[in-house]
């Protein structure tokens, strides 16, 4: 039985201020809710502010990057042993906007993955196509070369610690919003790839998240697919409210 997963990623949005105004009406809205992990990942600068406010809780904190290594001459740089040291307890790796904007591909994926297990850090490790490439029917080529590439080569105790975030680019930040039926293909595909590749019962057990456009109004259809276990939410988790009710979907 996998537990559902619901992260925000709130980009390059809140100052420290903000991250309390946020958990101060956040938290009581999730206080009584059972059965399903909630996470926030906030810039670096809001960490010791999420991460005192929500201690004792059950919201789990998280980064939306890492370097590999441990420390060094590394300008700019946050390593996996330093987000652990603050009680970090995921971090996002491979999302679209760092392939896009800062040149990640599968090699730096695979180290990343690597140096954030090293630091028992729980990594949410993102895949997803262009719009381009789904009109031109190679999204599960895309889906599986990023697999292959990034996600493939970890040992199995490696594999059985990380969970997977299906992102297809087009949805993300568009308001386009995959229906629940193209995500669910996507995350049975995934899950096809891990099973050929780790084995039955580790398909059975790895969580699959959903990212893109996801809101209060449409995460509980996307939740209804048995493939899809959680979502990774940008802009819907800036907000207290609306980032709680995906949470209590
Ligand atoms: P969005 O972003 O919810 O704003 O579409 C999702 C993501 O990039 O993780």
């Amino acid at each position: 039985m996998r537990t559902p997963l619901l992260a925000g990623n709130w980009k390059m949005y809140k100052t420290p201020a903000d991250t309390q105004a946020f958990f101060d009406g956040f938290l009581p809205l999730v206080a009584g809710t059972t059965g399903r992990d909630a996470a926030i990942c906030p810039p670096y600068i809001d960490l010791a502010v999420a991460l005192a406010a929500a201690k004792g809780s059950n919201v789990g904190i998280g980064a939306q990057n890492l370097a590999t290594g441990k420390e060094g001459a590394m300008t700019g740089e946050i390593s996996g042993y330093m987000l652990q040291t603050i009680g970090v307890k995921y971090v996002i790796i491979g999302h679209s906007e760092r392939r896009q904007f800062f040149g990640e591909n599968e090699a730096g994926v695979l180290s990343k993955t690597i140096a954030a297990l090293e630091y028992g850090l729980i990594p949410i490790v993102c895949v997803g196509e262009l719009l381009a490439e789904r009109e031109s029917g190679s999204t599960e080529a895309v889906l599986g070369a990023q697999f292959d590439g990034g996600i493939a080569p970890l040992t199995p105790e490696q594999f059985a610690k990380i969970v997977i975030a299906y992102e297809p680019v087009w949805a993300i930040g568009t308001g386009k919003v995959a229906s629940p039926e193209q995500a669910a293909d996507a995350h049975t595909f995934i899950r096809g790839k891990v099973a050929a590749k780790f084995g039955a019962a580790a398909a059975e057990a790895t969580r699959i998240l959903y990212g893109g456009s996801v809101k209060p109004d449409n995460v509980a259809g996307l939740m209804a697919k048995p493939d899809i276990d959680g979502a990774l939410v940008g802009g819907a988790s800036l907000d207290p409210k609306s980032f709680a009710a995906i949470v209590n979907f």
